[in-house]
C-alpha cells in the first residue's frame, strides 16, 4: 500500500468508528453527544473519502446501511418495504443538478412535475392499516428493522384508529413524521415547570422521548401530532405522490397543507425559497424541504441507491451552528419576573448574522449543558429563532473556567429571588415594582399588537422608569411634553409625537388593551376571543374560571392565569387607573354572521394558486362568511382548483361540486367583496 492509501484507510477506520459510536448514542441511547451538523460533517467526509477510494468501501461501513440497531425494549418490526432516508443538498445549483439528473435518467426534456413538502423535524413512523384498522405503528430503526410502538402511536389523537371514507386498500402502509408543535412544547414546559417536572429540551427531543416511553399512559399525556408524507406500497389507481397524499387525507390521515405539486425546477426553487422564508411563521420545526418526483412510474424507473432514492432530495439550508467561547453568564429579568441566564459570547457569525448573546433558558439547562464560564460552546441560530447554546465542547475546555454563579437577589431591584421547590425558573417576586419588570412590561404595553405607541421603545421606557416619571402603565397618560423633552436625546418634536401617540392609544380596540396588560398565556388571538366574549374590561375582571373556559381557545390553564391575574389587587388597580386616565377601549363590532354573502357555505381550495397565497384566499373567504375545508364531500358548495389539482378535483366531479379555476375565483371574490 502506498502512503496516501494507508492514510486514507486509517482515516476511514476512524470515521467509521466515530459514526458508529454516534449512531449508537443517537439511535439506541437517545442521548446524542454531538450536534446534527457535526455528525453530518463526519458522514459527508466518509462519503467523499469512499468515493475517492471505492476499493476501500467495506460491507460494514455506515454508508452501506441506514442508522443503527434498534434498542431491545420494544418488539422488533421488519419493514417489508425499507424506510429510506434522503440525499441532501444545500444550494440552488445542486437542486438544478438534481433535476438535470432526473431528466437525463428519464430521457425527457419536459419539465418534471415535483411534489414539494416541508421536511418536518420530528420522528419517522410507519403506520399500517388492515381492512381500515390501525394494526401497527413502528419506528424507522435502521430502515430495515424498527420498533413496535403501536401502543404509543394509538394514543395520538391525530392518528385515526379507523380510516374514514372509502376506497382504501385492504392493507395500507403509511409513512409519516410525528412531531410536537412549538406552542404545545412551550405549553407543556410551562405546565411541567409548575408541576416541578423536568422540561423538554426541544420539540424534536420531546417527540422522540414521548414515543420511546414503555408506558403508553405517559405518551398519551404528551401533545404529539403527525404529518403523513408517503406510502410504503403502491395503491392501484394512484399514480402520483400528490394524489397519494390527497387519498391519505381523504381517509382521515393528517397531511401537511403546505404540500404542493409544481411543474419544473424553477417552480420548485420558488417553493423552497418561499417555504424557508416563512419558516419562523410555522408552529412546527422544519429542517428543510423535500422534493419528490411526482409520477410513481417515474419513481420506479429512477429507483433507489443504497440508502436513498434517486427520485427525491432534501434541500437543507446551510449550517446554522458555530463554535465560540462564553465570556460571562448574566441574569436578565423579564416582564413576568422570570430570571433568565444569558451567555455573553465572543462574537461569532452563524445563520447569517453575528451573534454575541445566547439564551440559556433556565438553571436546569445550564446543568444539562454542564456549562462553565470560559467554556467553548456550539451556538445554533436557525431562521429568526433566538440563538441557543447546544453543547459544550469539553475537549476544548481551558483550565481557568469558573462555575456559573446563580444570584440570590434580583440583579435589578435586589429583592430576594424565589425558586419554588423543584422548579427550574427563578423569579423576582417584586412584580412591577421591580424596574426591569416595569420596563419590559411597558415595552410590551406599547408594542405594535398592543397599545401601538410609536416611539416608546426600550431606551425611552428605561429612562421613564429610572427617572421616576412612570411607576405604573397608567402614569404614561399623565406625561407632558416638557417632561418627555427632558429625556436624553429627545428633541421637542419627538417628545410631542410621543405624547400624541400616547393620547391616541386611549381608544384602541378592547382586544389590544387586554393583550397589552401582559397576562401570562394571553396572546393576541386569546385576547381577541376574550374581547368578543366579554366586550368590556369590567366584565372580564369579574369573570370566574368556569365562565372564562366558555371562550374559544381558553382551556383550564389559561383560565386560571387570567383569574389569578385579576385576583391581585395591584392588577385590578392598574385597570382602574387606566380607565380613570381616559383609556376607553372600543368593544369589537357586532357582526351578523348570517348576513355575510357566503354564510353557511363550505369551500375547498386545491392545486397551486398563482396570484394569491392560499392563506390569503382562505382568510378572504372566511371574511365573507364561508367555511374553508380540507377535503371535498357532498356537503362542499364550491371547489377552487389551481394547476396540479388531483384527487379533490376527482372527488368534486363525483359529488357534482361546482369548480372554479383561479381566474374565475378571483373575479368571484372581487364581486362578493364589493
Ligand atoms: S420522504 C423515500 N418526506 O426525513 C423518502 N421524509 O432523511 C423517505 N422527513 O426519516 C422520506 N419530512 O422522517 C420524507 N415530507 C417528508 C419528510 C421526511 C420529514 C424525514 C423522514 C426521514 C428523513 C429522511
Amino acid at each position: 500500500m502506498n502512503d496516501r492509501r494507508e492514510d486514507a484507510a486509517a482515516e476511514l477506520a476512524r470515521l467509521r468508528a466515530a459514526i458508529e459510536e454516534h449512531d449508537y448514542r443517537y439511535h439506541v441511547l437517545d442521548a446524542p453527544t454531538i450536534s446534527d451538523a457535526e455528525y453530518d460533517a463526519l458522514f459527508d467526509r466518509l462519503v467523499a473519502l469512499e468515493e475517492t477510494h471505492p476499493d476501500l468501501v467495506t460491507a460494514d461501513s455506515p454508508t452501506q446501511r441506514v442508522g443503527a440497531r434498534p434498542s431491545r425494549r420494544f418488539d422488533e418490526v421488519r419493514h417489508a418495504v425499507p424506510m429510506l432516508s434522503l440525499g441532501k443538498c444545500t444550494t440552488t445549483e445542486e437542486l438544478d443538478d438534481f433535476d438535470a439528473t432526473v431528466r437525463r435518467l428519464l430521457g425527457s426534456d419536459d419539465a418534471v412535475a415535483y411534489t414539494c413538502e416541508p421536511k418536518i423535524d420530528g420522528v419517522a413512523v410507519r403506520l399500517v392499516y388492515e381492512d381500515g384498522e390501525l394494526v401497527l405503528g413502528a419506528t424507522r430503526g435502521d430502515g430495515e428493522t424498527g420498533e413496535d410502538i403501536t401502543a404509543n402511536v394509538r394514543t395520538l389523537r391525530a392518528i385515526p384508529l379507523r380510516l374514514r371514507g372509502e376506497g382504501w386498500p385492504a392493507r395500507l402502509d403509511v409513512r409519516g413524521e410525528i412531531y410536537m408543535t412549538r406552542s404545545d412544547f412551550e405549553h407543556y414546559n410551562v405546565e411541567a415547570e409548575r408541576a416541578g417536572e423536568k422540561p423538554l429540551v426541544n420539540p424534536r427531543n420531546g417527540a422522540a422521548g414521548s414515543l420511546r416511553q414503555l408506558d403508553p399512559a405517559i405518551t398519551a399525556k404528551r401533545p404529539l401530532s403527525i404529518f403523513c408524507y408517503g406510502l410504503g406500497e403502491r395503491i392501484e389507481g394512484i399514480d402520483g405522490q400528490h394524489a397519494g397524499l390527497e387519498a391519505l387525507q381523504a381517509w382521515g390521515l393528517r397531511v401537511n397543507p403546505a404540500t404542493e405539486r409544481v411543474r419544473g425546477i424553477e417552480a420548485v426553487q420558488r417553493y423552497v425559497e418561499r417555504t424557508l422564508a416563512a419558516r419562523s411563521d410555522l408552529d412546527y420545526d422544519i429542517d428543510g424541504v423535500v422534493v419528490k418526483v411526482d409520477d410513481l412510474d417515474d419513481q420506479e424507473l429512477l429507483g433507489v441507491r443504497t440508502r436513498t432514492p434517486r427520485w427525491a432530495i432534501a434541500f437543507k439550508p446551510p449550517a446554522e451552528e458555530a463554535l465560540t467561547r462564553v465570556r460571562a453568564v448574566d441574569f436578565q429579568v423579564g416582564r413576568t419576573g422570570a430570571v433568565t441566564p444569558v451567555a455573553r459570547l465572543d462574537p461569532v457569525f452563524v445563520g447569517g448574522v453575528t451573534v454575541s448573546n445566547a439564551t440559556l433558558h433556565n438553571l436546569d439547562e445550564i446543568e444539562r449543558l454542564g456549562l462553565r464560564v470560559g467554556d467553548a460552546v456550539w451556538i445554533r441560530r436557525a431562521g429568526d429563532v433566538i440563538p441557543q447554546v447546544v453543547r459544550v465542547d469539553e475537549d476544548q475546555r481551558p483550565d481557568d473556567t469558573e462555575p456559573v454563579r446563580v444570584p440570590e437577589r434580583c440583579p435589578v431591584c435586589d429583592t430576594p429571588l424565589e425558586r419554588p421547590e423543584g422548579e427550574v425558573v427563578v423569579r423576582c417576586p417584586a412584580k412591577r415594582t421591580c424596574p426591569a419588570q416595569l420596563v419590559n412590561g411597558l415595552i410590551h404595553f406599547a408594542s405594535r399588537g398592543a397599545m401601538d405607541i410609536d416611539g416608546l421603545g426600550e431606551k425611552v421606557a428605561t429612562q421613564l422608569v429610572d427617572g421616576g416619571h412612570v411607576e405604573d402603565y397608567a402614569d404614561l397618560y399623565a406625561l407632558d411634553v416638557d417632561t418627555v423633552a427632558g429625556l436624553e436625546r429627545m428633541a421637542e418634536k419627538s417628545a410631542r409625537n410621543l405624547v400624541d401617540a400616547i393620547e391616541a392609544s386611549k381608544h384602541r380596540p378592547l382586544a389590544r388593551v387586554i393583550f397589552a396588560l401582559g397576562i401570562r398565556e394571553v396572546g393576541e388571538a386569546t385576547a381577541a376571543g376574550l374581547a368578543r366574549h366579554y366586550r368590556a374590561l369590567a366584565a372580564l375582571m369579574d369573570a370566574d374560571e368556569d365562565s372564562l373556559q366558555e371562550v374559544a381557545d381558553v382551556g383550564p390553564v389559561v383560565a386560571r392565569e387570567i383569574a389569578e391575574y385579576f385576583a391581585q389587587e395591584e392588577n385590578r388597580g392598574l385597570v382602574e387607573r387606566l380607565l380613570a386616565a381616559g383609556v376607553d377601549p372600543e368593544p369589537p363590532p357586532e357582526v351578523d354572521l348570517d348576513a355575510l354573502p357566503l354564510a353557511g357555505q363550505t369551500w375547498v381550495l386545491t392545486g397551486t394558486l398563482e396570484a394569491l397565497p392560499r392563506k390569503e384566499a382562505k382568510a378572504r373567504l372566511e371574511a365573507l362568511g364561508a367555511k374553508v375545508a380540507g377535503s371535498v364531500s357532498k356537503k362542499t358548495d364550491q371547489l377552487v382548483a389551481g394547476p396540479g389539482a388531483g384527487q379533490k378535483l376527482e372527488d368534486a366531479k363525483k359529488h357534482d361540486v361546482p369548480v372554479l379555476d383561479e381566474e374565475a375565483f378571483l373575479a368571484r371574490l372581487e364581486e362578493l367583496e364589493r
